[in-house]
């Protein structure tokens, strides 16, 4: 069989997009030459917003699991692919319906918050879920004073140390790839880029979040350091996020935390899984409706409160 180049690719890519009416979401973290083809390139909040705004019959979702069926109980009508079925978010996995079934039965008085990187059955147990973009102003926007925030300790943690009025209950899942960071990795960089400063997301531990100047989602980090004169940083999240860094800012100069920041789920999702997903209209995610409901009212009130 003939070798196809990677333009070929693409412009297949491109025609069997137009001829099925889809729209391709990527996130920061995806393999450059997929953000370069994705319509649309963005955090978790943003490409949950795009998932309920389009119009499009089908939309490609190049993430992990539980970003694939965000989009799903936004737009139930739409087909959603998953070009990769086993990119998953071990962090989202940290946390099931039955834990906060139980916790409920025990805290019926307690509201639960969960960040966004969690399944959708998890979602239909919580009251509103968050996204690192948005998690201090649904939280603080909550009339509850205590709450329960799952999974994330890391965020949670940095959401607990800023609104002190509120009383939060941590759980302790983490992100594989942002916690394995240590603060002594910080010191060392930091001796190697003086003066420079250190933009981070909050899956990070707390030992590298209190030594950050700027703490943000993925995209709230490319604006950053977009907009801020300094003409060199320290990144803080995953690698994916130094494509647009450099596409957006060629005259300024990035610097990795950490070479562990590489999370195998995103970077799992090659050209030819996407032409085979649109192709095949295979890996469709589906969500039962009555949990989709459940978890619908948790994401439009994240979406109501986050604004
Ligand atoms: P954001 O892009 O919303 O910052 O999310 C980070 C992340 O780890 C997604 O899995
Ligand atoms: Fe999950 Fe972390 Fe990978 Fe995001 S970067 S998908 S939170 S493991």
């Amino acid at each position: 069989m003939k070798k196809v180049t990677q333009k070929e690719m693409i412009e297949e890519i491109q025609k069997l997009k137009k001829k099925k009416k889809a729209v391709i979401l990527a996130h920061n973290y995806q393999n450059p030459e997929i953000q370069d083809i994705a319509d649309i390139v963005g955090d978790s909040l943003k490409l949950s917003e795009e998932a309920a705004k389009t119009d499009a019959d089908c939309i490609v979702f190049c993430g992990v699991h539980f970003m694939a069926e965000s989009a799903k109980i936004l737009s139930p009508n739409k087909k959603v692919l998953l070009p990769v079925k086993d990119a998953v978010c071990p962090m989202a996995d940290m946390v099931n319906k039955d834990d906060l079934i139980n916790f409920k039965k025990e805290n019926p008085n307690i509201s639960i918050v969960c960040y966004v990187n969690s399944s959708a059955e998890v979602k239909a147990q919580s009251d509103v879920c968050c996204t690192s973009s948005n998690a201090l102003k649904v939280v603080e926007g909550l009339k509850e004073d205590t709450i329960l925030f799952v999974p994330d300790i890391n965020l949670g943690s940095y959401i607990k140390n800023k609104l002190s009025q509120k009383n939060i209950i941590l759980w302790t899942g983490y992100c594989i790839t942002h916690h394995r960071v240590k603060g002594s990795e910080v010191e060392k960089v930091k001796k190697l880029y003086p003066n420079t400063k250190l933009l981070v997301h909050p899956e990070c531990n707390e030992d590298v979040v209190k030594k950050a100047d700027f703490v943000g989602s993925t995209s709230e980090i490319i604006h950053y350091a977009s907009t801020c004169e300094d003409k060199e940083f320290i990144i803080g999240t995953e690698m994916g996020v130094l494509h647009s860094l450099k596409n957006k800012n060629p005259d300024k100069k990035f610097y990795l935390l950490s070479p562990k920041l590489i999370c195998s789920n995103m970077k799992k999702t090659t050209l030819e899984d996407v032409y085979k997903a649109l192709y095949h209209e295979n890996n469709e995610i589906q969500v039962e409706e009555e949990m989709r409901k459940k978890a619908l009212k948790s994401l439009n009130k994240m979406l109501e409160l986050g604004r």
